[in-house]
């Protein structure tokens, strides 16, 4: 029987994973059935054990189980570890289950490696202080920008998230409101206001010219965020998909030990032939 791997979140059916992985499968030459599961709200651990006993080798968690799956795994990695959340749950040889994150890979992969940003000496915009944000905090500060900026709309959640991560490099934590005369050379949406089709309320000018946005959602036409870059000058405007996929690789390279190709599968969700 081929490996077993899944998807397991609540809502679930929309997923792409499913999709990704079977591409990252087939173009690798791959023995693996990657489903997914609609993880139960109440006893999320029980679908993990189950899954597990009956020979399953790795989950991606997404929505709203995260947190659980880090609390869950019984050894995690450095950024897993600092996010407070796990979205690839790995089962080691012994049966135990090692957490990692993969999320923040993902975006600065997809931001450096796929679109060329530079981010040595960059100045950079986090918006949002929830799991999102920080899910990527980790591999952002690795990159060698010259500060990162959390700013939320509850500001005590971005000062609180900045102290946690204070230790890794160069960040501050602020409100909103604290944002007026400063300007950024990219700025991330990781906040949840897209769902609602709005974006956070920030200073029109918060963009230097030349600046880059990035809005960690995604969908079928330009999300919020993204028209927000575009109506205020972005040299690019970027949503979430390029993220999506990056972060399904990174979590095949830890499962499988080999590394897939990201850029066709990433046309292949836009439809691109
Ligand atoms: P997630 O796991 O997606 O990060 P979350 O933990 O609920 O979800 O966090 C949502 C984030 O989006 C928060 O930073 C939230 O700001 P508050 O902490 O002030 O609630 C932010 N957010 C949601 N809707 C927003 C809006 N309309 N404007 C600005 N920020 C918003």
């Amino acid at each position: 029987m081929a490996d077993q791997y899944a998807v397991i979140g609540n809502p679930i059916a929309h997923s792409k994973s499913p999709a990704i992985h079977a591409e990252f499968a087939r173009q690798t030459g791959q023995d693996l059935e990657y489903g997914r599961i609609l993880g139960s709200l109440d006893d999320f651990a029980a679908d993990v054990r189950q899954f597990i006993t009956q020979g399953g080798r790795g989950l991606n968690v997404t929505v709203p189980f995260k947190e659980q799956a880090w609390a869950l795994a019984d050894e995690r990695s450095a950024r897993a570890e600092t996010a407070g959340a796990v979205n690839t749950l790995i089962r080691l040889e012994d049966g135990r289950l090692r957490g990692d994150n993969t999320d923040g890979v993902g975006l600065v992969r997809d931001l450096s490696a796929n679109h060329g940003f530079d981010f040595s000496n960059a100045s950079v915009l986090l918006l949002g202080a929830g799991g999102a944000s920080r899910g990527v905090l980790v591999p952002l500060l690795e990159t060698g920008l010259a500060e990162l900026v959390i700013a939320n709309r509850t500001a005590s959640k971005a000062v609180d998230l900045a102290a946690l991560a204070a230790p890794l490099g160069a960040v501050v934590g602020c409100g909103l409101d604290a944002l007026a005369g400063r300007h950024f050379d990219l700025i991330i949406n990781a906040t949840s206001a897209g769902l609602s089709d709005s974006v956070p309320d920030i200073p029109d000018d918060c963009l230097r010219n030349d600046g880059w946005t990035y809005d960690m959602l995604y969908g079928d036409r330009p999300t919020a965020f993204c028209r927000w870059g575009q109506d205020h000058g972005a040299a690019r405007a970027l949503d979430g998909l390029g993220m999506l996929v990056e972060q399904a690789a990174e979590s095949f390279r830890l499962w499988r030990d080999v590394r897939p190709e990201t850029a066709s599968v990433i046309q292949l969700l836009r439809g691109v032939r």
